[in-house]
């Protein structure tokens, strides 16, 4: 059984079990983690086994700063200083190359390790209590949606003896930015709520290259530089598909958990899980609610197409793409 621990309590026996080599789940702004001591190649294997995850998809370190990431990387450059100091803590991730000492199994056998310090005062104590970077994939197991609250863990995980540590709902709700600073142009990996734009303009305006577009459409014509970002990910186990706003309108089956946001004008049939239609308020509930639409029994999902074009400013647009890429992923056969 999984145990949901509050506050200090949960640090203090969070600590303890890292030391023991063995998984905590934690919160961040982003979604919840699954930690262990990154510099521990069998507390890291732990958590692969735990997720399930293929060994060829690596993990991200969490740092609490930038003294600690320096610490994991071969050579901390100007690009990711500028990052950092404008973001962190914050829902972004950089890949650098790894420091020897950060074990290969946590990048998949690869040269790089991706680095983040998450914006969670729970997760800075955890991280600072035990005193050196942790290991945090997304605390779900492998392909499924993943969690914004406890109980989303302590579900995924309910077999296991999982200690999570409750930090409320994650109020950013989809997962970090993951932008590559390895070569001379900076490459966007995975979308998040931190867009290409914020990004290029801390980087001075610099060309900024948006590698998820092809990846998003489960295209790889180009060399996959993160193994993660391919295929169907985030799926409930019901069958879930798009759904246009006129066809979600139109859905009067009560077999259907229909997920939008045009709900208001929605006739009040079947099962249905309302989102905001402003974009940080969508991606903040949208796993929410795929969790709940996932467990209430219905034969399908369908989700109301965000309303990406109402999106007035950069930003907002921004976080409704990185929304788009995790639906598309949650809807992708096979
Ligand atoms: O918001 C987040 O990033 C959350 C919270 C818990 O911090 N974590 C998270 O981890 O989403 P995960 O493992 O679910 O996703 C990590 C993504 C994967 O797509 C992986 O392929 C990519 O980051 N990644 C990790 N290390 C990498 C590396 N060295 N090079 C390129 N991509 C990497
Ligand atoms: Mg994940």
């Amino acid at each position: 059984m999984s145990r949901i621990l509050e506050g200090p309590e949960g640090i203090a026996l969070g600590v303890r079990r890292l030391s023991e080599a063995l998984p905590v789940a934690f919160p961040t702004e982003t979604v919840y983690g699954l930690g262990a001591d990154a510099l521990n190649p069998d507390a890291v294997a732990a958590v692969f086994a735990l997720k399930r995850r293929p060994a060829s998809n690596p993990l991200i370190v969490h740092v609490s700063g930038i003294a600690m990431a320096r610490g994991v990387v071969k050579m901390w450059n100007d690009q990711a200083d500028a990052i950092a100091r404008a973001h962190w803590p914050g829902p972004v991730t950089i890949v650098l190359k790894k420091h020897d000492s950060i074990p290969g199994v946590v990048c998949a056998g690869g040269e790089t390790v991706a680095v983040r310090c998450p914006a969670h005062p729970v997760a800075l104590a955890l991280i600072e209590a035990f005193g050196g970077p942790i290991v945090g994939p997304s605390a779900n197991p492998s392909g499924r949606i993943s969690p914004t609250c406890p109980e989303h863990v302590a579900d995924g995980f309910s077999e296991h003896d999982l200690i999570v540590i409750d930090g409320g709902a994650c109020h950013a709700g989809i997962e970090s930015t993951v932008i590559d600073l390895t070569g001379d142009t900076a490459c966007i990996l995975r979308r998040g709520v931190l867009g290409i734009e914020t990004l290029s303009n801390t980087l001075g305006g610099t060309k900024v290259i948006d590698r998820t577009r092809d990846l998003s459409q489960g295209c790889d014509s180009e060399p996959a530089r993160s193994p993660g970002l391919i295929g169907a990910h985030y799926q409930p186990r019901t069958p879930c598909r798009l759904a246009s706003t006129d066809e979600a309108l139109g859905c009067e089956n009560a077999r259907i958990a229909l997920i939008a946001w045009s709900t208001k004008e929605h006739p009040a049939s079947g099962q249905i899980f309302p989102l905001s239609d402003s974009a940080h308020e969508y991606a903040a509930g949208l796993y929410r609610v795929m969790h709940m639409a996932d467990a209430c029994g219905a034969d399908e999902i369908w989700i109301e197409l965000p309303p990406i074009g109402a999106a007035t400013e950069p930003n907002e647009r921004a976080v409704f793409e990185a929304v788009l890429e995790r639906l598309a992923r949650a809807t992708q056969s096979g």
